[in-house]
């Protein structure tokens, strides 16, 4: 499936222009820089269909993705939370977009929430959990950039981080481990987004 058509659809600064929920979503969500976007991209194996960049806070909309054809799901780029340099009035705009999104989303299936391997769990982290766990939305952890750390470290943060998803009630106990650069735990990613989709 993700070998085959996958098209940017749409930006969605608000909730107007959200589009019609007719498939099974899937979103992508996450701290600023902790690697949405190139997740994304490993995951349906394209270079660049959602736009990845070095400076932090760069996706400020909810990107929407079409998965086959005909399309049977939809993949959601989230924008990426604490951003050190964001305004207060930006970051109020972002709660209130994701906060109506989780809520009245009925299409939205799971959310993937993005951890950098480097940095573990922060309390930004636990601040999105406890909107997913408000809003209801089941959601796995995922650690990212896995290539940038030692395999010691990895296994640390991989238990700890475990410990912590099995304390919150919406998330999945298992946690995955990638690396988009070095294409590590992407096909285990695949199955978990298919099996969440429910298609
Ligand atoms: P925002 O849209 O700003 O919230 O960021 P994002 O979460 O979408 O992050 P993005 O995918 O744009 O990646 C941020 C930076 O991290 C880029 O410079 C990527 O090349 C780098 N990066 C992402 N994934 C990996 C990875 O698995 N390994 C390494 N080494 N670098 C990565
Ligand atoms: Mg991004």
């Amino acid at each position: 499936l993700f070998s085959g058509r996958i098209e940017f659809i749409k930006s969605a600064p608000s909730l107007k222009f959200l589009p019609d929920p007719d498939v099974p979503e899937i979103a992508f969500a996450g701290r600023s820089n902790v690697g949405k976007s190139s997740l994304l991209n490993a995951l349906t194996g394209r270079k660049s269909i959602a736009r990845t960049s070095v400076t932090p806070g760069r996706t400020q909309e909810l990107n929407f993705f079409e998965v086959g054809d005909p399309t049977v799901m939809q993949l959601v780029d989230m924008p990426g939370y604490g951003f050190a340099k964001a305004p207060p009035a930006v970051t109020e705009q972002w709660r209130k977009l994701v906060r109506d999104f989780l809520r009245g989303r009925v299409v939205l299936k799971r959310v993937l929430l993005l951890i950098d391997a480097r940095h573990g769990i922060k309390d930004v982290d636990n601040d999105m959990m406890r909107m997913l766990d408000e809003a209801a939305v089941g959601y796995r952890v995922v650690l990212t950039k896995a290539d940038k750390i030692k395999a010691e470290e990895l296994e640390k943060v991989t238990a700890e981080t475990i410990a912590a998803a099995r304390k919150r009630t919406a998330a999945y106990p298992e946690v995955l481990v990638t690396s988009s650069e070095k294409k590590m735990g992407i096909e285990e990613l695949r199955a978990a987004v298919l099996a969440d989709s429910e298609i």
